[in-house]
């Protein structure tokens, strides 16, 4: 099993504002769905409520403290362990938000960042990449377009 953590991020980090993303760049939404499809993702219930529905051709799995919480086509679980449990074996993408990533970095195999070149007034946040414990195994560049800001999709592994 190896516990991928999947995530577009500013360059200071911020990955939400309002409790939703703080940019609109359709590549990286088609690129998330590419990276995740077939595979169960794991979320926070305040992720869960920014995206409103249950992704398709996916296990969607919501993290929350409430026991009486449930969605249609939603598996709960009331911590990230009994979440990973659930989500069984095989690759488990962690979605988020920032409370969700922060808890599952240190045990996260691999991170699949979207690096999006903006800084951001969020208020929601990615925690610190260590590049003394992940290196980078890929990165696919995009130059700015269409007033769309420059990105690059990004692998990180374990050092
Ligand atoms: N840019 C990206 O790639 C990306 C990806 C995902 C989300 N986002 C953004 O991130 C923001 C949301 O992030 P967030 O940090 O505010 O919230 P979040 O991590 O999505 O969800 C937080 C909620 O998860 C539950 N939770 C957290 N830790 C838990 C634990 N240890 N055990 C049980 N339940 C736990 C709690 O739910 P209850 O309150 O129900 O108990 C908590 O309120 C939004 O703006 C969203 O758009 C961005």
């Amino acid at each position: 099993m190896a516990l991928i953590l999947v995530v577009a991020m500013a360059e200071n980090r911020a990955i939400g504002k309002d409790g939703g993303l703080p940019w609109h760049l359709p590549a990286d939404l088609k690129h998330f769905k590419a990276v995740t499809m077939g595979r169960p993702i794991l979320m926070g219930r305040k992720t869960y409520d920014s995206i409103g529905r249950p992704l398709p051709g996916r296990r969607n799995i919501v993290i929350t403290r409430n026991a009486g919480w449930s969605a249609d086509g939603v598996e709960v679980a009331q911590s990230l362990d009994a979440a990973i449990a659930m989500a069984g074996e095989g690759d488990v993408m962690i979605v988020g938000g920032g409370q969700i990533y922060a808890e599952a970095l240190p045990r996260a195999d691999r991170l699949e960042i979207t690096e999006v070149a903006l800084k951001v007034d969020g208020d929601a946040f990615f925690p610190p990449v260590d590049k003394s414990v992940w290196h980078e195994v890929a990165r696919d560049s995009h130059p700015v377009e269409d007033g769309k800001p420059a990105y690059a999709f990004v692998t990180y592994d374990r050092a």
